[in-house]
């Protein structure tokens, strides 16, 4: 599997893991079980997975996707990264995040990821500001983006990352400090983001996508189907390995609760797209 530097100094396998769906597969769905849960992780690990994305706001009841990553990995190996998100305010009976912290609460917040983590420092912290899941965009990054940087300079965070932002957003936070990655949603049947990875392409930011499998289930699509008869492979797959090949900077965090499902997604690691592939799915 090809690897990425982010940061330039923080070496990750291309295919990595969304702990997002951990606790529950849905937002007002049941609570998952956490023996499979802690199974998927340290399969996904085995199977050659160092970057998982989570973040303190993502659990359900009293399942966290930050404590079964304690549970089922820690003492992390050296080469795994721990991607994080704070900015979304989420209290514990609230089904999902309802606004955002304020730039005095986020220094709390990731002293929680710490905690819940078992760390002393966090490999790479997003700032993920509002606009649920419309197109990003609107809202000054600079002030909330300063507190993060000055716990980098304190030691807490090694990397920084924006998500859920436009150019004008991410221009705004690397006046700030530098930007390692960009978590913006994107699938390649959706490519509206193609001038941003250009961007990241360019000065060697990493863009991992959220939702690189659509999020809300595999798209129904024609062109994902007739890609994936030709490779013997599923849509799903088709879906990855469309992201790998889109850049060189770009990196999957597929979301799963299932031992299956994670194993077909990590094997699309090893899945290459021709261009005439790549062509046709974005057309
Ligand atoms: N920054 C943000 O605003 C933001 C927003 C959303 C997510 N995220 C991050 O992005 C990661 C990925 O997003 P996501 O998990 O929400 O969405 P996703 O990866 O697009 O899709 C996950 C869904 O697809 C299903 N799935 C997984 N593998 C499959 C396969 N091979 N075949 C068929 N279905 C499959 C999963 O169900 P099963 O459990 O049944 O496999 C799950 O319901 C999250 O875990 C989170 O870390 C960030």
């Amino acid at each position: 599997m090809t690897t990425f530097d982010m940061g330039a100094d923080l070496r990750v396998r291309r295919m990595g893991f969304g702990a997002m769906r951990l606790p529950a597969r849905e937002i007002r769905g049941p609570a998952n079980d956490r023996g499979t849960g802690l199974a998927v992780l340290r399969r996904a690990v085995e199977l050659g997975v160092n970057h998982i994305d989570t973040a303190a706001f993502y659990f359900r009841g009293g399942l966290t996707a930050n404590g079964m990553i304690r549970e089922a990995l820690h003492p992390y190996a050296d080469d795994l990264v721990i991607a994080t998100k704070v900015g979304p305010r989420r209290e514990p009976d609230d089904p999902m995040p309802t606004g955002q912290l304020a730039a005095d609460a986020l220094r709390r917040e990731v002293e929680r990821n710490l905690r819940e983590l078992g760390l002393d420092r966090l490999d790479l912290v997003y700032l993920r500001p509002g606009g649920g899941l419309d197109a990003p965009g609107g809202e000054p990054v600079a002030e909330r983006f300063e507190v993060l940087a000055a716990l980098r300079e304190e030691g807490l965070i090694r990397h920084l990352g924006v998500s859920h932002v436009d150019a004008a957003q991410l221009a705004e936070a690397r006046a700030v400090a530098p930007v390692a990655a960009v978590q913006n949603r994107f699938d390649v049947t959706r490519p509206a983001d193609v001038e941003l990875l250009r961007t990241c392409e360019r000065d060697g930011i990493a863009y991992v996508p959220y939702f690189p499998l659509g999020g809300f289930g595999v798209p129904d699509d024609a062109r994902l189907k007739a890609v994936a008869a030709r490779h013997g492979a599923t849509t799903a797959q088709v879906l990855l390995a469309g992201l790998l090949a889109l850049s060189p900077v770009t990196l999957a965090i597929p979301g799963t609760s299932s031992l299956k499902h994670l194993e077909e997604n990590i094997a699309a690691g090893e899945l290459e797209l021709t261009p005439e592939d790549l062509r046709e799915l974005q057309a």
